[in-house]
C-alpha cells in the first residue's frame, strides 16, 4: 500500500520540535506493516541542501503565481517528494518565521500551496505513482484534504489528518479563499468556515476521512472547551473518527547504548557511570562540580512548554544546592529572564539559547532530572527520551505526559512501577512542590536507581502504536473498497 505523508517537516532534514521526530520515523516503522509512505515536503534551503541528486519529476510553468518544481529523492532513509518553489520557501530564517521571529507574511500561501500540490498527487498528478492513503499533520497541511473533497479525481481517497498541536489553527480571513484556489462553497460551516474566518485547521477536520492526535488523554481533553482552543465543536462533530495515538521513539535516533551524538567517554548504559556524564556535561554548561542533582530542560521556550516556570524556580533550585541545565529557545522574554538567573548564579545555572540536537543528547545522557511544566502537551517527546537515558521527568499531568509518566507516590514506588514526578495544575508554586520532592527522592540513592531503573524499562517504542497506525490505515482502505470507491 502506498502512502502519501504531507509535512511541513521532517527529522533529520528540517526539525522544529516533535512534528519532525514523529514523520521521520513512522515511514520506517509502518513499512513492516506493509505500508511504503512516501514524503512530501517543501524545499526550504537547507531541505534543498542536503539533497543528492534529486530527479525532476513535475514542471508547474505558473504554480499559484510562480514556477515550481516537484523532486524526486531518497534522503537519510526517507522516500521524498520536495516541492522546489523558491518564491515561497527559499529565504531566510525557519519554516514558519523569519531570522526576526516573526511568521512569514505569507504562511497562508506557503502551505496552501504545498496542500494542493499534495492533493494534485493524490489525484495522479504523477504517471507512476499514487497514494491509497493520504496522511496530512497539523495546519500547515490539513488544506490537502479540503482541496481533495473538490478533485473528481482525488476525492475518493482515504485520508488521515493528525493534529500534533491545536494552538496553531492556521487563521485566516475570508477573502483568502479566492487566492488560495478554493471555490466560494468552501466557505460552509461544514468545511473552512471558522467565526466568519477561514480555519485550514477546521478545513482539515471537516473533511479528512479519520482525524487523530498524539496521545489519548489529549484527544479526551480537547473536546472540552478549557482545552479545545475553540476547536472543540468541531472535534465533537467528527467523535465517531476521531481518536488519539501515543507517540513513539525513534529507537535508533535515540539510542543509548549506540548514540552518535554523545561523546566517547560517555556511557549511558549502565546508571552507575552517569556520574562521569554528568561531569562532562557540566563542564559544557560552565557549572561547578559541587555534589546536588542537575535539573534540565530542552524545550521551546514558550508559555505552552512553561518556560516561564522554569524561570520562577532556578533560583530555588540553586539554592536547594541543584543546577539547572536550559537548552531552548523562544520567547525573548524567558530567555531573558532564564539569562539574567544564570549570571546571578554562575556555576549553578547554565542556560544557552539556540537549536543544538547534539546537545539535547549530551544532557538526556548526563542530567539526573529533565523537567517539564508544560500548560498543555499533546505528547511530548523529550519526557520519553529522558526515560531511556535514565533521566528521571519532573512534568506537570497534562495530555501526553499525564500517560507516559507514572507518578512516584508511595502505591508506584512500592508497586515498582514509578518512572517520575507528576504535579498539577501547572503553576511555579506546585513545580517547586515537585521539585521539591525530587531532591528528597535524590537523597535516598537506592529509591533513585530504582526510579531511574524503571524508567529506562518503560517501553515506548514505535511498535503498538505503528499498529495502530496501520489498523486505521487499513480500515479505512478497506471501508473506500467495500464502498467501490476506487480509483
Ligand atoms: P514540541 O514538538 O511541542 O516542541 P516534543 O517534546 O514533542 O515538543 O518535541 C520536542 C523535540 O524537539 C524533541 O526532539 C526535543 O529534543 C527537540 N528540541 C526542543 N528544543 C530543542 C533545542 N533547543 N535544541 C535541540 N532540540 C530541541
Ligand atoms: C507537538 C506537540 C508535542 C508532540 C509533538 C509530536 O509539537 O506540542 O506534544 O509530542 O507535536 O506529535
Amino acid at each position: 500500500m502506498n502512502v502519501l505523508s504531507v509535512t511541513s517537516e521532517v527529522f533529520p532534514l528540517i526539525k522544529t520540535g516533535g512534528l519532525a521526530d514523529v514523520t521521520g520515523a513512522l515511514p520506517k516503522v509502518l513499512l513492516a506493516r506493509g505500508y511504503r509512505t512516501r514524503t512530501l515536503v517543501p524545499g526550504y534551503s537547507p531541505v534543498l541542501a542536503q539533497l543528492d541528486q534529486p530527479k525532476t519529476i513535475h514542471f508547474f510553468p505558473d504554480l499559484f503565481g510562480a514556477p515550481a518544481s516537484l523532486l524526486e529523492v531518497t534522503a537519510a532513509g526517507l522516500d521524498l517528494y520536495v516541492l522546489d518553489a523558491p518564491s515561497l520557501y527559499d529565504r531566510p530564517g525557519g519554516p514558519y518565521a523569519g531570522e526576526d521571529g516573526i511568521d512569514h507574511p505569507d504562511n497562508w500561501k506557503r502551505f496552501a500551496v504545498l496542500s494542493y500540490v499534495a492533493s494534485a498527487i493524490a489525484g495522479g498528478l504523477l504517471p507512476d505513482w499514487r497514494p491509497d492513503l493520504v496522511h496530512t499533520h497539523d495546519w500547515q497541511t490539513a488544506l490537502t484534504t479540503v482541496y481533495m473533497r473538490y478533485s473528481d479525481n482525488a476525492r475518493h481517497i482515504p485520508s488521515v489528518l493528525t493534529i500534533h498541536n491545536l494552538a496553531f489553527q492556521g487563521q485566516y480571513s475570508a477573502d483568502h479563499l479566492d487566492l488560495i484556489g478554493l471555490p466560494p462553497e468552501a466557505f460552509s460551516i461544514d468545511c473552512l468556515e471558522y467565526y466568519g474566518d477561514i480555519s485550514y485547521l477546521k478545513g482539515g477536520i471537516r473533511t479528512a476521512s479519520a482525524v487523530t492526535t498524539v496521545s489519548p488523554t489529549y484527544a479526551r481533553e480537547i473536546v472540552s472547551p478549557e482545552l479545545g482552543m475553540g476547536m472543540q465543536g468541531a472535534l465533537l462533530s467528527r467523535l465517531d473518527a476521531f481518536s488519539g495515538i501515543v507517540n513513539g521513539i525513534d529507537m535508533e535516533v535515540w539510542d543509548p547504548s549506540n548514540d552518535p551524538f554523545l561523546p566517547a567517554n560517555y556511557d549511558v548504559r549502565q546508571i552507575r557511570r552517569r556520574g562521569v556524564n554528568r561531569e562532562i556535561l557540566m563542564q559544557a554548561f560552565h557549572l561547578d562540580s559541587r555534589p546536588g542533582p542537575v535539573f534540565a530542560a530542552v524545550t521551546r521556550l514558550t508559555w505552552q512548554k512553561g518556560g516561564d516556570m522554569l524561570a520562577d524556580v532556578a533560583e530555588e533550585i540553586a539554592s536547594l544546592g541543584g543546577k539547572l541545565i536550559v537548552l531552548g529557545k523562544g520567547s525573548k522574554d524567558i530567555e531573558t529572564q532564564l539569562l539574567m538567573a544564570a549570571g546571578r548564579h554562575p556555576g549553578r545555572i547554565g542556560v544557552r539559547i539556540g537549536y543544538d540536537e547534539h546537545t539535547a543528547h549530551l544532557i538526556h545522557g548526563g542530567a539526573d532530572i529533565i523537567i517539564q511544566p508544560s500548560r498543555f502537551e499533546p505528547c511530548g517527546l523529550t519526557q520519553l527520551y529522558a526515560l531511556r537515558y535514565g533521566a528521571v521527568p519532573v512534568v506537570s499531568r497534562t495530555g501526553g505526559l499525564s500517560e507516559t509518566i507514572i507518578d512516584a507516590n508511595d502505591a508506584a514506588m512500592s508497586a515498582r512501577v514509578a518512572t517520575g514526578f507528576q504535579f498539577h495544575p501547572a503553576t511555579s508554586d506546585n513545580l517547586r512542590l515537585a521539585i521539591h520532592r525530587a531532591f528528597h527522592a535524590y537523597r535516598d540513592p537506592k529509591k533513585w536507581a530504582r526510579l531511574q531503573n524503571q524508567g529506562m524499562k518503560a517501553n515506548f517504542s514505535w511498535e503498538r502504536s505503528a499498529e495502530q497506525y496501520a489498523d486505521l490505515y487499513g480500515r479505512l482502505i478497506q471501508s473506500n473498497r467495500a464502498s467501490g470507491r476506487v480509483a
